[in-house]
């Protein structure tokens, strides 16, 4: 056990987990759907999918890495060595690590970008539409794309390279605190100088009108931003210390990665609605087009733009380690792999795997032209293509068979020694959970997945 490394403090595993889960998911993607869904409703529903399945199957997940030791792969095998069927679990779960760090480093490398633009003041006295197509012009530079995709991973690997305590938890317990209060900062700052008030009601309006499509993508996003459905909580959870309360630890997680994803709508709102010229267009872009114009337009915005990237770059860090982590545990304990080998040709190959993704948005035409699948009539390139698969599909259905899995198959003694351990799962009863996981988290996921197949009708 102690060859694989453990955590060295239980805030160490804390902060390593809401560094994995507070990312560019509760940044840049939580702020803009819940523009594009009208605010209140949309927010209250996803409060209770985060509560009702993601907080439960945080729980799972931690659990079952705990109980096994063990990477994605080897904990199913591990309690269950001749069905081998619950070992599709890991495997996907590992394909869908894969999959999402390949082109979630490309967007990370795009914040390094925007970290550096801000600090030599490059977008000073520009106008909003050359901003904007300045952004595209760095899209369809292929040499940037890759080299700042390239050098993402290779920052990630780095820190992965040092281990569980001396690489992942060294850096997440710096970079984790240091991401909060810049965000605070931002947050105070935006709420004095901007539209405070008419942000906090757009939030917080609870019968503002949601579509059916809006409480789904609230589920998706659910896990998505909590990093579950993929084995990362349970791989984190996996180098955890017998004497810590599961149910304390993954309850303290999901409120940091919640406050995270308010209060980042706290930041930008009040800035944008305070500038109502500017509108909020559906493209990944707006960070990258309307915030660094409205930087350059306001007091100290030189200051807080830079800070604001770096922010972003950071949350985007800690949550690429967790993704390459899922991986390279699972070729130390299965392959057995040296753990600096696997680090070194893991992340190059998710490295070559991105390329294409990288290259999705008009830097190499015929890669962008490149439509593998579709979403309604639209057509996605490379890089929306494996988003789409990965938060849309992979993810829910990974939540849902571990929801199943611990919920049904798992061993009852097995699952009372890990959440009655520690201080005693008085925070978060055990037949709650167990109710939850049971029944609730497993049919809420399936219920969303019939109704994306078309079998269920609303
Ligand atoms: N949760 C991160 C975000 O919000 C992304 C992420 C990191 C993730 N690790 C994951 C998502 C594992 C799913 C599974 O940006």
């Amino acid at each position: 056990m102690s060859s694989r490394g453990n955590w060295g403090t239980r805030l160490g595993f804390v902060l390593a987990a809401a560094g994995s889960a507070v990312g560019l998911g509760n940044l840049w993607k939580f702020p803009y759907i819940t523009y594009d869904n009208n605010g209140g409703t949309f927010v209250l529903v996803y409060l209770i999918c985060i509560s009702i399945v993601g907080l439960p199957i945080m729980i799972a997940e931690i659990m079952i890495g705990r109980s096994t030791q063990k990477n994605a792969v080897g904990a199913f095998k591990a309690l269950f060595p001749q069905q081998w069927i619950w070992q599709i679990i890991g495997w996907l779960g590992i394909a869908t690590g894969f999959i999402i760090l390949s082109y979630y480093s490309v967007v990370a490398g795009w914040t390094l970008e925007y970290t550096l633009r801000s600090l030599t003041g490059y977008f000073s006295g520009l106008g909003p539409d050359v901003i904007a197509s300045s952004f595209g012009e760095f899209l369809a530079d292929p040499v940037r794309q890759v080299g700042w995709h390239a050098v993402f991973m290779f920052i990630t690997a780095a820190v992965v390279f040092g281990g569980i305590s001396k690489g992942i938890e060294r850096w997440t317990k710096v970079l984790v605190p240091l991401l909060f209060a810049i965000l605070l900062v931002l947050m105070v700052y935006s709420l004095t100088t901007g539209a405070g008030k008419k942000a906090i009601a757009f939030i917080f309006n609870f019968s503002s009108p949601i579509s059916t499509h809006g409480m789904l993508e609230a589920l998706g996003h659910a896990f998505f931003t909590l990093s579950l459905g993929m084995g990362a909580m349970l791989t984190y959870g996996s180098y955890l210390r017998k004497d810590t309360d599961i149910g304390k630890a993954a309850f303290t997680v999901t409120v940091l990665d919640t406050l995270v994803a308010l209060v980042a709508c706290l930041v930008m709102y009040p800035i944008i609605f305070a500038n109502p010229d500017l509108q909020i267009t559906e493209s990944i872009g707006i960070i990258f087009t309307t915030l660094p114009y409205i930087f350059q337009s306001i007091p100290l915005g030189n200051i807080f733009s830079p800070l604001f990237f770096a922010l972003m770059a950071f949350a985007a860090l800690t949550s690429t380690i967790s993704l390459l982590e899922v991986v390279v545990s699972y070729t130390v304990d299965e392959l057995k792999w040296q753990r600096h080998r696997s680090v070194i040709v893991v992340s190059f190959v998710i490295f070559l795997f991105g390329i294409p993704s990288a290259l999705s948005y008009g830097a190499v035409d015929w890669i962008s032209s490149i439509t593998l699948l579709s979403k309604g009539d639209a057509a996605l390139n490379w890089f929306d293509s494996f988003d789409y698969l990965a938060s849309n599909w992979l993810l829910p259905i990974g939540g849902m068979l571990i929801a199943f899995f611990a919920g049904w198959i798992m061993k009852v003694e097995l699952k009372k020694a890990e959440i009655l351990q520690g201080e005693g799962f008085k925070l978060i009863n055990y037949g709650v959970w167990n109710f939850l996981i049971k029944f609730v988290s497993p049919v809420a996921v399936l219920l969303v997945l019939l109704y994306k197949i078309g079998i269920i009708k609303l």
